[in-house]
This record gives structure tokens, C-alpha cells and sequence, in this order.
């Protein structure tokens, strides 16, 4: 259990710089259970704590975990340079609180993407010890064969790594579609492996990440949602 002032609240929510929040408040929009709150030094219990700000309610989150159905063309990096960053999908005050992505996929890469404000769970999750296995669905330019899905079961040799690399899981899906299950994130590794292997990758998604799996979660491409307890426990016990 612990109180705060609500300019305090709004900052932590990242409503902005303290000053801002504390004109925000005097200013008259900022209210809590319907009764505007017009003294910023006011404290309130902040489990569970809802207000509002412009009308829109918020439940105070010490942090934030969420997933976002990435649409092609948006960047992972936090200073995109030829497309929008994925953060432009997020209301605007996520990213005073230092939301970043949880690993990375590349511009054209369409799905599951986590996002958090955690440091620890970042870290966490992208941290190439924990094998994590993370689902893919790739369009391959050639039909997928039994002799591809073999090649990249059994591993492929990437340019810049000693030891092969090999799926976890490899299906066809259809004639030109294949899904691939890999416990590593390296830079490009789908693309790289079924270049390895003689294909081409003409499209990626990714379907699954450990447990959570997109469908699941009902996501229109560039929606997001906030991850249940249950689903954050499920990721950190993983
Ligand atoms: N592998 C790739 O080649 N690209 C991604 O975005 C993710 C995995």
C-alpha cells in the first residue's frame, strides 16, 4: 500500500513535468471517482486507484506491460528514421514513462510485440539466456519442401555466427508458408535462416511469444492491449 500526491500520480502516469501536472489539476481537469480534484498536494491510496483526466479514466499502473499487434512499415527503434516508430501507436503519455519494445522486429515484420516500462522485465525477456521460444509464420518466394523444413531443423550457418543455428520447431503450412519456432532473437534470423536454407522470406509475422499467443489476445493490426497479471506471470515464469 502506498499514498501519493496527485500531481505526484499524474507524473508517475506521465501526464508530464510536475509543474504541468500541478497546472493541470488547478485548472480543473483531473477528477477522482466524479468529484473534481482541484488541490494537487491531495493524496490518495494508489492500488487499484482510478482518475480521470479530460474525461478519460485511467487506472494507476506502477508499470506497464503491454502487447501491440505490429502493422508492417512501423519501426522498433526508439529514433525511427524511415518509418513511424511503434510508439506513435501508444497513447501519447506512454512514452514519458519510457516504454520500449521488448526486443525488436523489423519494419515489415507484422504481430506480437511486448512493451514495457519495466527495466528488469525488458531485460528479462530479451536476455538471449532465457530461450524463450517465440512463434513465426513466414511466406516463403519458393514453395516450402521437405528438404527446407529439414535444412532448417537440422541448422544453418549465418555469416557472422560460429555455430549453426537450427528451429526448434519447423511446419508447413501450406505451399508457401511455413511456421518456425526459434528460442534465439538474432538480428534477422527468420529472413537470414531461410535464406541459408534456399528460400526467400517474402512476409513474417509473428504469432507467439512463450504462452501468449496473438490470437488470443484479439488484436486488430496496430491495436494494443494491457497484458492480464496472469500473462505477465506466465512470461517471467517461462
Ligand atoms: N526474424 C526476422 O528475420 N525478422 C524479425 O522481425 C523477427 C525475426
Amino acid at each position: 500500500m502506498s499514498k501519493l500526491s496527485l500531481d505526484r500520480i499524474l507524473q508517475s502516469q506521465g501526464f508530464g513535468a510536475r509543474k504541468w501536472c500541478r497546472e493541470l489539476i488547478e485548472s480543473g481537469d483531473v477528477s477522482v471517482s466524479g468529484e473534481t480534484i482541484l488541490d494537487y498536494l491531495a493524496t490518495f491510496e494508489t492500488t487499484n486507484f482510478i482518475f480521470s483526466v479530460y474525461d478519460e479514466n485511467w487506472l494507476y499502473r506502477e508499470h506497464l506491460y503491454i502487447a501491440l499487434n505490429k502493422p508492417a512499415d512501423y519501426e522498433c527503434s526508439r529514433k525511427p528514421s524511415h518509418h513511424p516508430g511503434v510508439l506513435s501507436l501508444l497513447p501519447e503519455q506512454f512514452t514519458h514513462r519510457d516504454v520500449q519494445p521488448v526486443g525488436r522486429l523489423d519494419h515489415d515484420t507484422t504481430g506480437l510485440l511486448l512493451m514495457s516500462d519495466d527495466g528488469a522485465f525488458i531485460h528479462a525477456q530479451s536476455s538471449p539466456k532465457r530461450h524463450i521460444p517465440k512463434v513465426y509464420v513466414a511466406t516463403a518466394h519458393e514453395p516450402v519442401t521437405s528438404e527446407l523444413l529439414a535444412k532448417l531443423l537440422r541448422g544453418v550457418k549465418l555469416n557472422d555466427e560460429t555455430a549453426p543455428l537450427a528451429a526448434l520447431v519447423c511446419n508447413k503450412l501450406s505451399e508457401h508458408q511455413l511456421e518456425i519456432v526459434l528460442e534465439q532473437g538474432k538480428y534477422h534470423q527468420v529472413k537470414r535462416m531461410l535464406a541459408a536454407a534456399g528460400n526467400h522470406c517474402v512476409a513474417l509475422n509473428r504469432s507467439q511469444i512463450g504462452q501468449l499467443k496473438l490470437d488470443t489476445l484479439a488484436l486488430e493490426l496496430g491495436e494494443w492491449c494491457y497484458l492480464s497479471k496472469e500473462q505477465i506471470e506466465q512470461l517471467i515464469a517461462a
